[in-house]
């Protein structure tokens, strides 16, 4: 029988001094206390000796605000942003970006061995992590706030997790032109009597137009642009290996603005050009589906404004048909990019059922997509097929910050 945990002694505004071992989800360092409790620490960096205040009690952990290192770890640097403590959106500033990208790569690894979605065969798929190239000032859109004060407004964020307003005079992971554009709409709007509103969108796109407001697009463009491709490469791939396929249906779920479908599509029909590929994107925001329906390399595909869970439950139940009208084979690639939350419960089980040959789940919370993809295995397990992992693989969107964004290739056994 295990031992029941000893319950802590320590109370909020105690006092502690202990060793970080690795950064954690949440942007804090990890460590124990002498007698075994786990501790996260706010403002550490991974290997050093801190002295902490404890902020919050559970019965499973302690939380502490570091208060002074006593030895820094190697990996500590000097955080540029006047204000990364009380914003709290940039956490991880303060240690040395290739250990940022080390400890995402760590927390990636651990969350689908322990969430139990890859065994030890299926560790040994994980692809090196995709490093950002830009450190800083990658951002193309940021979520702002706006407050009044002396005739005019002054721009900044909620605390993380609070909704203390943090005023700002830059953001160092925003691009460059984006706070300046934010505070000239501010002028314009106040110089026109015109409501400013407390919070607003302010975006760049790839030809370098700011905007204020819009839809969901990916923040980092460079990054994005990788992440297209490596998409693109598997599919093709996959497509390559089945030559006696040449009708391919693309299932695109939280499509957004086809950011994701289109370059698929493109490099399919470059690779193929003899195939056909339809494709259909299942999307909730009607402004991103408007901007992919607009969108020149939107032929041949349809375009739903509608919840995933829902689309899903309408269609028919079972297997895709693997064969076209024509009678001529059909081969069905799904892509799914949920946001944060992952997917709702009946998603998995409904997927499963469509047996696709090949899935890229693009993901940007690591514990959610552990979750699906157990999800996803019960679900085939019923339905009597199997998938394997071709690849797994990070990918940096988010330097400065805990966020890690990743995609897991899999494909259908026996197909
Ligand atoms: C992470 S974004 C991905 C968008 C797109 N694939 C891209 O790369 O830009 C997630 C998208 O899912 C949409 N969404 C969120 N929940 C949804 C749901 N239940 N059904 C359909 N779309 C949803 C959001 O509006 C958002 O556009």
């Amino acid at each position: 029988m295990k031992e029941p945990k000893p319950k802590s002694t320590l109370v909020v505004g105690d006092k502690l001094e202990l060793e970080t071992l690795r950064l954690a989800r949440g942007g804090k360092a990890v460590g124990r206390t002498s007698d075994g409790q786990v501790v996260f620490v706010v403002g550490a960096a991974p290997g050093e000796a801190v002295r902490a205040i404890v902020t919050a009690v559970s019965s499973r952990f302690i939380e502490a605000k570091m208060t002074e290192v006593v030895t820094p770890s190697v990996t500590r640097v000097s955080a540029p942003c006047p204000v990364v403590d009380e914003c709290g959106g940039c956490p991880w500033q303060h240690v040395a970006y290739d250990e940022q990208v080390r400890q995402k790569d760590a927390i990636l690894r651990d969350t689908m061995k322990r969430g139990r979605a890859f065994d030890d065969g299926e560790m040994t798929k994980f692809a090196d992590f995709v490093a950002s190239e830009l450190h800083f000032h990658y951002r193309s859109r940021v979520t702002l706030q706006a407050r009044p004060r002396g005739g005019t407004y002054d721009l900044g964020y909620h605390k993380r997790e609070s909704h203390t307003f943090v005023p700002i005079s830059d953001c160092l992971i925003a691009d460059k032109t984006l706070v300046p554009f934010a505070r000239e709409h501010v002028a314009k709007q106040v110089s026109k009597n015109l409501k400013v509103r407390d919070r607003f969108q302010v975006a760049v796109n790839d030809a370098g137009v700011l905007s204020i407001g819009g839809a969901f697009t990916q923040v980092n463009r460079a990054q994005n642009a990788i992440l297209q491709k490596l998409v693109s490469d598997h599919v093709v791939a996959h497509a390559m290996e089945k030559r006696q396929i040449l009708h391919w249906h693309l299932l695109d779920l939280y499509s957004g603005n086809g950011n994701l479908m289109f370059p698929v599509i493109e490099a399919l029909r470059r690779a193929r050009p003899q195939g056909v590929v339809e494709a259909t994107g299942v999307e909730m925001a009607e402004a991103s589906v408007a901007e992919a329906s607009k969108n020149p390399r939107a032929q041949q595909c349809s375009f739903n404004i509608e919840s995933v869970d829902s689309w899903l439950a309408r269609q028919k139940a079972g297997a895709v048909s693997l064969l076209t009208k024509k009678g001529l084979p059909l081969d069905e690639i799904l892509i799914l990019d949920p946001p944060r939350d992952g997917v709702g419960q009946t998603v998995m089980p409904l997927l499963a059922r469509r047996k696709p040959s090949l899935i890229v789940y693009v993901s940007c919370d690591p514990a959610t997509l552990a979750r699906d993809l157990v999800r996803f295995r019960e679900a085939t397990e019923k339905q009597k097929t199997k998938y394997e992992v071709v690849e797994a693989r990070g990918l940096d969107m988010f330097p400065q910050t805990d966020h890690i964004e990743a995609f897991v290739v899999l494909r259908r056994k026996n197909i």
